[in-house]
């Protein structure tokens, strides 16, 4: 946990908390990357894909025919917001990885049209997405209280809005970007952290076949390509590193044993790179690859083991009618 966290009123219905960068921060880019780049296989966590472009690219991608999960998962939403509403009754959202709350507006509509519409707690790494988000639903909702927390979602954080009932959200399937081990510890901090009557509502992206799947992650316009490839201009720009973009090729498949997507940048020839702030120096063969984002596919049995050794319980699960996608409402054990 940061030992300093800096608190900003922006106007008085928006409050912004940045968690990120206190002393003793977790969020090390400069650590992080020495300790990915230099293990094998080379990996980067998936949170620093998302800069202020990274975050723009991302709403790209949820654009894209090929990327089905946005879609479905909003027309699921569409079609059991008021059932939550009415099973939940809450008067506070909070949303992890919230990014630019698009989807999350159905939500807050029903809330709204119940008169029961009073906080909003997002949470997110990427500063732009969370400023541009809150500005625009504060404008949307007259009497809504926002509070913006800039803050990485793995180290667990009190939750706002404690004397309210609260519908905890993670949306997007984020929950397949964590190892299977992490995303177990990610939920136990929500779970601790939830009241009897809160509930908790995750979005998981099914199992089904390859091809759809492995299409979602290499659109026909290189969108999510050039998605990947920014994490190299960030550790360019961050770390003064001299990555050659054009010298990776992005790669996207499905790991069946794993049920999971694995998206990686793989060195087209001999190469070596050179991190200056780091004082470092790396070497890729060809066709060595850096992974850059794991994305785990589920069956309505693997979300309930895993709910459960979050010590949660599933308590209502939606799906589309393709069982392409699936939301589940969870409680605390
Ligand atoms: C896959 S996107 C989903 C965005 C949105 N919830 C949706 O469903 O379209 C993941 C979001 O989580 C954020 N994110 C990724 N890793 C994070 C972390 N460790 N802590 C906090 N936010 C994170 C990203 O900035 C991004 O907004």
């Amino acid at each position: 946990m940061p030992d300093e966290i800096t608190e900003t009123v922006v106007d008085s219905r928006i409050t912004i908390r940045n968690l990120l960068h206190g002393e003793g921060s977790p969020f090390e880019l400069a650590e992080d990357a020495r300790k990915g780049l230099t293990s094998t296989p080379k990996t980067m966590q998936p949170k620093y894909l998302y800069d202020r472009h990274g975050s723009d690219l991302f709403e790209k991608i949820t654009e894209q025919e090929e990327y089905y999960q946005t879609s479905t998962e909003l027309e699921i939403l569409r079609r059991i917001a008021p059932l939550i509403m009415d099973r939940v009754r809450p008067t506070a959202l909070i949303e992890f990885g919230s990014g630019s709350a698009s989807k999350t507006k159905t939500l807050l509509d029903e809330m709204r049209r119940a008169g029961r519409l009073e906080g909003y707690g997002m949470l997110d790494v990427s500063e732009s997405a969370l400023l541009a988000a809150a500005d625009a639903l504060v404008e949307r909702y007259p009497r809504l209280q926002v509070v913006c927390e800039i803050a990485d979602f793995e180290q667990p954080q009190p939750l706002p809005f404690p004397g309210k009932r609260r519908l905890l959200v993670f949306l997007g399937s984020t929950i397949g970007n964590f190892e299977v081990e992490d995303a177990k510890a990610f939920l136990r901090g929500p779970a601790e952290r939830m009241h009897d009557d809160d509930a908790f509502l995750i979005g998981f992206d099914l199992i089904k076949d390859v091809e759809t799947i492995e299409r979602a992650y290499n659109d026909a316009a290189g969108v999510t390509e050039a998605f990947n490839k920014n994490l190299l201009t960030v550790l360019n720009r961050e770390l003064g590193a001299d990555f050659d973009l054009s010298a990776f090729d992005h790669r996207a498949f499905y790991n069946e044993p794993e049920s999971r997507i694995e998206m990686h940048l793989v060195s087209r020839r001999p190469q070596r790179v050179t991190l200056i702030d780091l004082d470092l120096t790396i070497e890729f063969v060809a066709g060595e690859s850096l992974r850059t984002e794991l994305s785990h596919k589920y069956t309505r049995r693997s979300v309930e083991q895993l709910l459960e050794a979050g010590n949660l319980t599933l308590d209502m699960w939606e799906t589309d009618p393709d069982g392409k996608f699936a939301l589940g409402l969870a409680r605390r054990r």
